[in-house]
């Protein structure tokens, strides 16, 4: 059901997609963190209870692979991972409450206590069926231990997906012509007893909760289309160590698709069991659940887990909020081609902020977002140092250097109505999941007040007779005003840099609490001023350049 942003009524909880802890951090995966944390900061300013919740996905072949490359245990290789995810988002200013991983024992239990749920249920069956299996490394060869040619286009494919070809799913046991990675011999088919999950039995339940699923378009259209035209049980159960057991096996373990979004679950719990919070207002009640994800998760989150929750008795998503994926230069980000922007590195460079704004001001939340360094550079000196750098820069020096404070001038009514429009486009931009039009209407607004500093000159008017002066003190505080404005409207985007306009403007308080009608409040006469620091410096083109030349061509 569609959250009513508006009115606080009901508590909400917010999810990211989990990382896979096999690797570090890019870009790309900065479109499901980036946008759901100003999601979020604009939802606390709006008075909301939001509780905003994240984790490492730590189970799965990905992570095993990773760790036999480099030779050392699945436990060791995501507790690395772990802390780097986490080093980063406190970098990036991402405010999860809580921040967890899918290998702690809250979710190994709280898995299995679902599992049992959907065996008791009727949900979960055995059936035998044909593995892949290495008779050299003497062991069944799970999703990415195995590739071969995918059983639907002929394309080279890994086993749990057609990754060159059509970008099937593919179930254990599909694969054609299979090869153990590890070794490289040809593999036999072996039969073994696995577990499968009903998901067949869900479509009626899952086209009613389509209907009322909120978020974007394209996670129901996508998901409807897949339910129309088939649903397959899936097999929830695979041959390693690593992982989650299932229930009564110790020989298996669950596939990593259950167990890691079983983790928005266990999670919250464990917030709960740190603060006056009820994990089941959510997960057992009707408090508000709204994912945020990439458009390749899209399947797992619209059918796989609505389908195993609802199984399992508990409460459905409200929202599913899925971005277009990240592509740098035009092609898709892949580590193996060297075409990756790690976030690490872009830190290292720049300020989270710029990152942030970038991120959230390029495109449509649903479309594709391409990465250049070239348009990273146009945004940050034509947007961010053009306008917004501007007219901090200019407005507050000129009003510090001519009054050292807010002088006693009158707010045009025209600044504030500006104001109020500014605010009503942030609320729709909410309830579309457009973070674009956030941004663009509070950069809308800054532009605004440099027009008004240009055209009034009150430079020239500070110098003239009474009847200027106090004109030229009013273009100062109703600017100043706008200032103050768009710091509130954009600390959601960039809390750090308007943690410094609110210090330039000598306001009291934190502008991280300021709410969104605080904007409206007139700033005080009197209020003593500090001189400004450039806040967003340009970004050279030979710094530009030289990252560029790092990437493929
Ligand atoms: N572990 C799974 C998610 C489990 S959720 C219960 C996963 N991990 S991931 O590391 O591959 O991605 C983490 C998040 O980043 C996901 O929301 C994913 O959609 C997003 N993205 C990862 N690469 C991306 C792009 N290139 N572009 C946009 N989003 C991307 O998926
Ligand atoms: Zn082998």
């Amino acid at each position: 059901m569609k959250p009513n942003i508006r009115t606080p009524e009901r508590p909400m909880l917010v999810t990211c997609g989990l990382p896979y802890v096999n690797g570090e951090c890019h870009i790309g995966h900065l479109r499901t963190y980036v946008p759901a944390d100003v999601y979020v900061r604009v939802l606390r300013k709006l008075g909301h209870d939001v509780t905003f919740i994240c984790g490492s996905d730590t189970h799965g072949t990905p992570i095993v692979l990773s760790a036999e490359a480099r030779g050392v245990s699945p436990k060791r290789l995501v507790e690395e991972y772990h802390k780097h995810f986490k080093e980063i988002f406190e970098q990036l200013d991402i405010s999860f409450d809580h921040y967890g991983s899918t290998d702690a024992e809250t979710n190994h239990k709280r898995t299995q206590e679902i599992v049992k749920a959907l065996i008791k249920n009727g949900y979960v069956y055995p059936r035998s069926i044909k593995l892949a299996f290495c008779s050299r490394c003497d062991r069944f060869l799970p999703d990415r231990y195995v590739e071969g040619v995918c059983p639907y286009c002929g394309a080279a494919a890994r086993g749990d997906e057609c990754d060159q070809g059509c970008g099937r799913h593919l179930e254990p046991g599909e694969i054609k012509e299979p090869v153990c990675k590890v070794c490289g011999s040809k593999a036999e088919f072996r039969e073994q007893e696995h577990f499968f999950f009903k998901l067949s039995a869900f479509k009626d339940f899952l086209m009613g909760f389509l209907e009322t699923l909120d978020g974007t378009d394209n996670a129901r259209n996508y998901a409807r289309e897949w339910v129309r035209r088939e649903l397959r049980d899936w097999c929830i159960t695979r041959n390693l160590d690593w992982g989650v057991k299932f229930p009564g096996r110790d020989d298996l373990v669950v596939y990593v698709w259950v167990d890691a979004p079983i983790g928005y679950i266990s999670f919250t719990e464990e917030l709960s069991a740190m603060r006056n919070l009820d994990w089941r207002a959510f997960w057992k009640g009707d408090g508000a659940i709204i994912h945020f994800i990439g458009a390749d998760i899209i399947y797992h989150h619209c059918i796989f887990w609505p389908a195993m929750l609802k199984g399992a008795g508990y409460s459905t998503p409200d929202a599913v909020v899925a971005s277009g994926m990240v592509t740098i230069n035009g092609k898709p980000l892949s580590k193996t081609r060297g075409n990756v922007v790690w976030t690490k590195e872009f830190l290292e460079k720049f300020d989270a902020d710029t990152l942030r704004y970038y991120l959230v001001a390029y495109t449509s939340h649903t479309k594709e977002l391409d990465f250049s360094w070239r348009v990273f550079q146009e945004r940050v000196n034509n947007e961010l140092a053009a306008i917004l750098g501007n007219l901090i820069h200019r407005v507050i020096s000129f009003a510090y250097r001519n009054f050292g404070a807010v002088p006693d001038g009158e707010i045009s009514e025209d600044v504030f109505t500006a104001i109020k429009n500014t605010k009503e486009a942030i609320l729709e931009a909410l309830e579309e999941y457009e973070f674009k039009k956030l941004v663009d209407s509070a950069m809308n607004l800054a532009g605004l007040g440099n027009t008004i500093f240009q055209q009034s000159e009150p430079w020239h008017l500070v110098k003239s007779g009474d009847e200027d002066v106090r004109k030229g003190k009013s273009v100062v505080r109703s600017v100043l005003q706008i200032i103050k404005a768009t710091a509130i409207f954009l600390e959601p985007v960039m809390p750090s840099k308007m943690e410094k306009v609110w210090e330039f403007l000598g306001m009291e308080g934190d502008v991280h609490a300021a709410p969104l009608d605080e904007a409206l409040v007139e700033i005080k006469i009197g209020q003593k001023l500090k001189k400004p620091k450039i806040l967003f410096p340009k970004v050279g083109d030979d710094v530009v350049a030289t990252l560029e030349s790092k990437l493929p061509r």
